[in-house]
């Protein structure tokens, strides 16, 4: 795991979009797999500027999002359709059909569910999958408990996920789906790349618990510690109840250093 702490997070998206970028210059069919909620967005912002001033181009880019609540219509302004078309793909040049978000309107879940992964799998994996964290540490919508070796599926969503998402339903958490898609844990292992990106003083917990706690399902994201190729972008305070703080700005000092040579 490598672990980025920068003061703000304008610069965690400014790192996490040079990296994307750099990857899509080097392979320009490159496999995105995208989160939304709140963390992500000023990545995007990021990313839709290269597009528009550096003509970044996404034409042969494909993406996999991690989720979507289920009984919610595509074209709510909660759901994740919205959201992507919002800040992402209404923006960029990714051809619709090379855009992929789990469908919450199939009839048969179970095969949707097959398909999504079996998609992931024949066009070679996903290179780089960009991740946020819940407050309890899930990935995904992968909730405490979630089976490490878990795949794309159906899953209920915990109280606490219920809570951090009713302010988007004008605080109302009845409004909130209970049931959602998400790929599996294992199946977002098995991306080349995943970026982490957490900020703001509600994370620091988790973000303690994944890096420097032991691997267990009661914390999702700390399943990132098997991975070979994970990168954790932080601001100051979600890394504020990191111990080993010194030796991650240390090491990234000096990779900055080698990079200049
Ligand atoms: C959403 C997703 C979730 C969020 C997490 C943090 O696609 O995968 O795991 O990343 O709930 O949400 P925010 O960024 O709103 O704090």
């Amino acid at each position: 795991m490598e672990v980025i702490i920068q003061p703000n997070h304008h610069q965690i998206a400014s790192i996490a979009a040079n990296i994307i970028r750099d990857a899509i210059l080097m392979k320009p069919n490159l496999v995105l797999g995208l989160a939304t909620g709140s963390t992500p967005i000023e990545l995007y912002k990021s990313l839709v500027r290269m597009h528009r001033e550096d003509g970044l181009d996404f034409s042969g880019v494909t993406t996999f999002n991690l989720d979507e609540y289920v009984a919610i219509p595509l074209e709510h302004p909660q759901s994740y359709h919205t959201f992507m078309a919002h800040y992402f793909f209404n923006h960029v040049n990714i051809p619709e059909e090379s855009q992929h978000i789990p469908q919450n309107t199939s009839e048969n879940h179970e095969e949707f569910c097959t398909t999504y992964e079996d998609k992931i799998k024949q066009i070679g994996g996903i290179d780089i999958q960009v991740l946020g964290i819940g407050t309890d540490g899930h990935i995904g919508f992968n909730e405490v408990g979630s089976s490490l070796a878990s795949r794309t599926r159906i899953v209920t969503l915990s109280q606490s996920t219920i809570d951090a998402n009713a302010p988007y339903f004008n605080d109302d958490k009845k409004a909130v789906p209970e049931l959602a898609i998400t790929m599996g844990i294992a199946t977002i292992m098995e991306a080349k790349q995943c970026l982490l990106l957490a900020n703001g003083n509600s994370k620091s917990v988790a973000i303690a618990k994944a890096i420097e706690g032991p691997i267990t399902s009661m914390v999702p994201a700390s399943i990132l510690q098997m991975h070979p190729d994970t990168v954790i972008l932080l601001d100051e305070a979600a890394a504020s109840d990191l111990k080993e703080v010194d030796y991650y700005n240390r090491s990234y000092a000096n990779k900055l250093l080698l990079q200049s040579q």
